[in-house]
């Protein structure tokens, strides 16, 4: 079942600045989807298109089947810089994930709790962003992210503002939440510029052409989990996605 479709997706700031020139792709049930591209090539602004927060100049997306119009509580951000609120507790960070959702404020405080702890944070509901660490912070932003229990997880490159040990940490620990379906979401669109972190987690990667951006390619990783980065197989696909993105 085809989760999110992104049909023939462009973008222009001005007929002088065609970002997005023209860039289909899906992401099916139980797929984790990586795009990669280079700097500028319009991968933030496509996500966003994606989410519903940017309306493109031409072309759809539809999710499940239905056309986006605007942010769908199907779908949820997780963004590069955390985009915390200082003056909000941690709990209450989580909280605002699901202050859409037709519930008491004592249940959405009760699901806030829980994403919080399920991403290794109890103990800091009380406190505020300004203790937490880079992996931390990010912890509270996934958790944010998936407090409405969406069905489609959009991350706009979600570890790049961690250490290399942070970010790995990290990122077994989200594939380990995803793949015990400790959670709703079926499928996971992530924007990266990092290889090697692009195929040690995706199923599928769309690589995107630079500016007016197009996808270049799209190589299906089969390799059993977890991948083991410093095996054959793993390093030919690595210097595959190389050379496609010199081309
Ligand atoms: N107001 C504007 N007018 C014209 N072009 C703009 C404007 N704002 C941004 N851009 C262009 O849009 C592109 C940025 O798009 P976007 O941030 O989606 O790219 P990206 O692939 O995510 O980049 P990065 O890898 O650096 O995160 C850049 O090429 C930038 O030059
Ligand atoms: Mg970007």
């Amino acid at each position: 079942m085809k989760m999110v479709q992104a049909k023939n997706i462009s973008y222009s700031f001005s007929p002088e600045s065609v970002i997005i020139g023209d860039v289909s792709f899906d992401a099916d049930k139980d797929e984790f989807v990586s795009l990669i591209g280079p700097s500028g090539c319009g991968k933030s602004t496509l996500l966003r298109i994606i989410a519903g927060l940017v309306k493109p100049t031409g072309g759809k997306t539809l999710y499940m089947g239905k056309k986006v119009d605007g942010p769908s509580s199907g779908m949820s951000f997780v963004f590069q810089d955390f985009a915390l609120l200082p003056w909000l507790t941690n709990l209450d960070n989580v909280k605002i994930g699901c202050s859409m959702m037709k519930l008491s404020e004592s249940e959405k405080e009760k699901k806030a709790e829980i994403m919080l702890d399920k991403m290794g944070l109890s103990g800091f509901e009380r406190s505020y962003p300004n203790v937490l660490s880079g992996g931390m912070k990010q912890r509270v932003g996934i958790a944010r992210a998936l407090v409405s229990d969406p069905k489609v997880l959009l991350m706009d490159e979600p570890f790049s503002s961690l250490d290399e040990l942070t970010a790995e940490t990290l990122r077994s620990d989200i594939i380990y939440h995803l793949k015990n379906k400790n959670l709703p979401v079926n499928s996971v669109i992530m924007v990266t510029h990092n290889v090697e972190e692009a195929v040690e987690l995706s199923d599928k990667l769309i690589i995107l052409s630079k500016k007016p951006s197009h996808v270049a390619a799209t190589k299906h990783i089969d390799l059993k989990r977890p991948r083991n980065k410093r095996s054959k197989e793993f390093l030919d696909i690595m210097d595959s996605v190389y050379a496609t993105l010199a081309k």
